[in-house]
């Protein structure tokens, strides 16, 4: 499957951090907020993206990011010119999407555990697949209610009187209908093109399945000032606590198997001393070591 990371927006709420660079492109403790997401994809397996930014922020995430090659990924880069929604993102990337299944990602979603995405990726057959998150502060999201039997059974976006507390996180798996429905949205109240729109289509259809992500996931917002604070809070936590990284893509592609060790070397190589290559390096020594006992699994 292939993905798309949609990381434009103006990013206004985190002015003046934001009229230098981008919100996506922000450190969320030690690494660019980006990380985060495409690292979920590539742990899910996926090799091929599209990432969709403005005109003036593109050319950074190219230099950040190159064409993937690097981490066994390919990248290819589309402009949004004007910000008119995050369906608007199908019709950008109708040419990558190629009539295939694909998967949207918002370049600010940052989750921490579990295995749902993995999962779902694998399990994705056809229609729409999105994920529904228990927050305590729904009308900032778009909202998705259950009936009694547990099936999703209303879409809003930013409700004022929401009808549940499940938020539906910045991911989302399509069949290939998508690029056609985001063709026949109408442009909401706020002028956009609504992803909600899009999933609500699929509803209708009965086309639509709603995964809870389990209290174990992680979902961070990172959307405001202290929400990116919060953020780095977590991440530093974790990663202190654990002696893991979140957000590696580079451990994500080694793990994998779309980087072979000695490329994996030669990257390191190229790294100025820093933690993040003695990281990377220790990762690296612990699947060798795990490689001289289980030889066929590499
Ligand atoms: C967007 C979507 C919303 C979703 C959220 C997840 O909101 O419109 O439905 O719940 O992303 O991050 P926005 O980023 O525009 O606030």
């Amino acid at each position: 499957m292939r993905a798309i990371i949609l990381a434009g927006g103006t990013g206004s709420r985190l002015y003046p951090l934001t009229s230098i660079v981008c919100k996506q492109l922000q450190a969320v403790y030690d690494k660019p907020m980006i990380y985060y997401p495409l690292t979920v994809l590539v742990a899910g397996g996926i090799r091929e993206f599209c990432i969709i930014s403005t005109p003036d922020d593109l050319p950074r995430f190219e230099r950040l990011l190159g064409n993937g090659s690097q981490w066994g990924l390919s990248f290819v880069y589309r402009e949004q010119a004007r910000p008119e929604g995050i369906a608007q993102a199908f019709l950008i990337a109708e040419d990558f999407i190629a009539g295939e299944n694909c998967v949207l990602m918002l370049g600010d979603n940052i989750f921490f555990g579990g295995d749902a995405f993995p999962r779902a990726l694998k399990d994705f057959k056809s229609g729409a697949m999105i994920f529904a998150y228990h927050v305590q502060n729904p009308g900032n999201y778009g909202v998705v209610s259950f009936d009694q039997f547990g099936r999703a059974n209303s879409l809003e976006e930013k409700p004022t009187h929401p009808r549940s507390s499940y938020a539906v996180p910045g991911i989302y798996i399509y069949d290939s209908q998508v690029v056609g429905i985001a063709k026949s949205l109408n442009h909401s109240p706020r002028g956009e093109l609504e992803v909600t729109d899009v999933n609500r289509v699929y509803l209708e259809r009965d086309e639509l399945l709603v995964r809870r992500l389990s209290r174990g996931v992680a979902w961070l917002d990172a959307g405001t000032s202290s929400a990116l604070q919060d953020a780095s809070a977590y991440v530093q936590t974790i990663e202190r606590r654990q002696g893991v990284k979140i957000g590696c893509p580079e451990e994500a592609a080694l793990v994998r198997g779309f980087l072979k060790l000695e490329q994996f070397d030669a990257l390191l190589a190229r790294m100025p001393a820093c933690e993040y290559r003695d990281y990377l390096a220790s990762v690296a020594a612990e699947v060798r070591r795990l490689a001289y006992a289980t030889p066929k699994n590499f």
